[in-house]
């Protein structure tokens, strides 16, 4: 048996999955691995040189037939995968922001050399999904997705709900625990769910989506409020990653808190699962969930991407057709403000009479619908919390909506998903 050659760039938490996962692979030889530091220790078993201080011993080396790259970030992973494609090999990358950033050049440079790039690491870590929406699913013309792809924002949102605890003490503790960065701002901020759910918006819809053009917010600014209040409403508070598009084209792709039925199964999405619930047709709706991130889970994802190729290496000049870039159109984007929602409102008022009556009108002189609001008792400093969740009505009216509310303060304005 001819073994595939493979060369690995970067031997963080994933390469170390990988490499402790192809010790039980005969198929794949790891021929060298780059990392910054030769004489760090490592936490697995490395045959005697195959380390290397620099990634061109891969990139250059004729008989290396795959580059695997794990260092993340645009640059240097983009020098090394475009210098790598040139020459003649294909690529294996679990890098969501080069997808995000570059995906439209970096798909067309592996065309141009007839070379493949897979990424099925890159989005939702060991959940499969990109390999099943380019097969399988290939028949259905896919119009909404709804996913949390983000681990330390689900585990910092459901530690909050489950300990009624504040963001600022629960990403504290998942610092220490190790599962939030010492900067999370990646994370939490929203820009990694950003990145993953651009380039699966772009393939579930075979319309090209341009990361510049979708709408992030992060969880920062989610209340321990929020999540007592989105409870006891029936809700729980989640990250979700959107998009859907309408049969011209127009895509609204976006990241940011909402409030998710405790009915759906997004809900019970809990702590670093991950989850991808889409809807097309022929299929209708699915949902699959499982490890969104993590060394054996993101393994499992890059081995089988490794072994895909290897199964065709050498039969074929032209592999692995339905895992290629197919898709040319670009989606025209939708602006947030021109989007429809329902939205959760929680506010502070002054006890005055006529104040919900004031809210009320506001919201009638919009057009805009309320679906429940919530006042409990009046507070001892003669203020009230008053929740309000409204029918689906324009994002632009709902804001027009917050400034008129002038004598109140508007603590949270929280999007509430449909289902
Ligand atoms: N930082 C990501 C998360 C995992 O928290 O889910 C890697 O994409």
């Amino acid at each position: 048996m001819n073994k595939l050659k493979i060369g690995i760039i970067g031997l963080g938490t994933v390469g170390t999955g990988v490499v402790k996962t192809l010790k039980n692979v005969d198929s794949v030889e790891i021929v060298k691995i780059a990392v910054k530091n030769i004489n760090k220790p490592r936490g697995v078993e490395l045959s005697q040189g195959i380390l290397t201080d620099n990634p061109y011993d891969i990139i250059n080396n004729p008989d290396i037939d795959v580059v695997v790259e794990l260092i993340g970030g645009v640059e240097p992973a983009w020098e090394y995968i475009s210098a790598s494609i040139k020459n003649g090999k294909h690529i294996v990358t679990a890098n969501k922001e080069l997808l995000a950033k570059k995906g439209e050049e970096l798909f067309n440079l592996a065309e141009e050399h007839n070379r493949v790039c897979l990424y099925e690491a890159a989005i939702a870590g060991g959940i499969p999904i990109i390999m099943p929406i380019k097969t399988i699913l290939a028949g259905n013309k896919i119009n909404k997705i709804q996913a949390i792809l983000n681990g330390t924002t689900n585990y910092i949102l459901t530690k909050m709900d489950a300990n009624g605890a504040s963001y600022e003490d629960v990403l504290k503790e998942a610092q220490e625990l190790g599962y939030a960065e010492t900067d999370p701002t990646g994370d939490v901020e929203g820009y990694d769910a950003a990145y993953k759910i651009t380039t699966l918006a772009t393939i579930a819809f075979k319309q090209r989506i341009k990361i510049e053009n979708v709408y992030r917010e992060g969880i920062s600014k989610v209340r321990k409020e929020d999540m007592k209040e989105a409870s006891e409403l029936g809700y729980k508070i989640k990250l979700i990653a959107n998009a859907s598009i309408d049969d011209n084209g127009n895509a609204d792709v976006r990241v940011h808190p909402m409030l998710v039925s405790q009915k759906t199964m997004l809900a019970h999405i809990d702590y670093v699962t991950n989850a991808v619930a889409m809807s097309g047709h022929p299929i209708g709706n699915i949902v699959l969930s499982g490890p969104g991130a993590g060394e054996f889970p993101t393994a499992s994802s890059v081995v089988g991407d490794i072994l895909a190729i290897q199964a065709e290496f050498g039969k074929t000049d032209y592999m692995l057709p339905m895992m290629r870039c197919h898709h040319s159109a670009k989606a025209n984007p939708v602006n947030i403000d021109d989007t429809f929602n329902k939205y959760y409102i929680s506010i502070t008022a002054p006890n005055a009479i006529g104040v919900i009556a004031k809210i009320g009108t506001i919201c009638a002189n919009k057009n805009i619908s309320l679906a429940s609001i919530m006042q409990k008792e009046v507070l001892e400093n003669n203020t009230a919390n008053i929740t309000v969740i409204t029918e689906k009505c324009q994002e632009r009216l709902i804001k027009e909506v917050v400034n008129e509310l002038d004598n109140c303060t508007v603590n949270s304005l929280i999007r509430v998903a449909e289902g």
